[in-house]
């Protein structure tokens, strides 16, 4: 089992099913609701954070680094239990809710996948180890935009992953977790986007499989691009642990605060380094390590 931010290591061990537990089959919506939380009692992480996410909804959270954005993507998944405050799956309390049924029902994507030492179909299957079938990985790749990528392999899907010649790039990696969790198909995603800066191409595909991925589907995505959540239902805009705005991308770059700063340095920083410029797409962009 390869460790990430994600990895069971990282869960608080004041995390326990109760006796109450029960599995449930379909997840929907969440709402966090006067949520706060601290790692340790001098800071607070999160504080008082309330939102909904409704069925097939996309909620976005962004804001600078240490908002909280990942904290609040741990308590969803119950890494952490809240300090206080709750977090309701279709109106039940994640407490109440065994940890193996509420992983079996949410898709992560991590910022960062770490890939098992295996073949590539290895790595997406993994998504749901009892599927076999080679049509659907093959589907999952197709839609994650990794599978033109596979077949050009030395071996194709059965390549070794982490063997010398197979280095996958940042936006590679992330697009074979989105096949797994495509392959997996939970009713939740979460999804922490990668933050280096990609390519126009790269940038491209990642969009397209994330929009595929996420229709249909009740997700939370922080987002380190803002041109990737252009179109999510809601954005909230953390702050030192606090929801600072919250609103449709119109709605928060026309409020003219926190949200439309991020905005406009982006497309400052695009301006200057030329990444998402259509005039300076990289031939080379899946050979680049991001
Ligand atoms: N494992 C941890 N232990 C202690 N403090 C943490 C831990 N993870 C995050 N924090 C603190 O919690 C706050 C929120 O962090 P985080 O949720 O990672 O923010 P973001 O994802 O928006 O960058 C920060 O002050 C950070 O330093
Ligand atoms: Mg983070």
């Amino acid at each position: 089992m390869p460790k990430s931010s994600w990895s069971l290591e990282a869960s608080s061990s004041s995390v326990r099913n109760t006796r109450n537990c029960f599995p449930k089959k379909k997840f929907n919506s969440f709402h966090p609701g006067n949520v706060s939380f601290r790692y340790d009692d001098r800071v607070p992480a999160i504080n008082n954070i309330s939102f909904k996410v409704l069925p097939g909804h996309t909620v976005a959270l962004v804001g600078a680094s240490g908002g909280g954005k990942s904290t609040i993507m741990r308590l969803v998944f119950r890494f952490y239990d809240v300090n206080s405050g709750e977090i309701l799956i279709d109106g039940q309390d994640v407490r109440g809710v065994t940890q193996q049924s509420l992983r079996k029902a949410i898709g992560v994507v991590p910022q960062d996948t770490v890939l098992f030492n295996d073949t590539i179909k290895y790595n997406i299957a993994y998504g749901d180890l009892d599927e076999t079938d080679e049509t659907k990985i093959t589907e999952a790749a197709t839609r994650a935009q990794i599978h033109d990528k596979i077949l050009g392999f030395p071996d194709s899907y059965k390549t070794l992953v982490g063997e010398r010649g197979l280095r996958l790039s940042g936006g590679e990696k992330q697009r074979v977790a989105i096949a797994r969790t495509l392959l997996k198909n939970p009713r939740i995603v979460l999804l922490d986007e990668a933050t280096s800066a990609l390519d126009t191409e790269t940038e491209r595909q990642i969009q397209a499989s994330l929009a595929d991925m996420s229709q249909n589907r009740t997700t939370l995505v922080i987002a380190h691009r803002l041109s990737t959540i252009i179109n999510a239902d809601t954005i909230l805009v953390l702050k030192a642990g606090e929801i600072v705005e919250r609103g449709t991308h119109a709605e928060l770059l026309q409020l003219g605060g926190e949200y439309n700063k991020l905005w406009s340095q982006q497309l400052e920083t695009v301006a200057g380094n030329g990444a998402s410029a259509p005039s300076a797409p990289s031939a080379d962009d899946d050979k680049k390590v991001d």
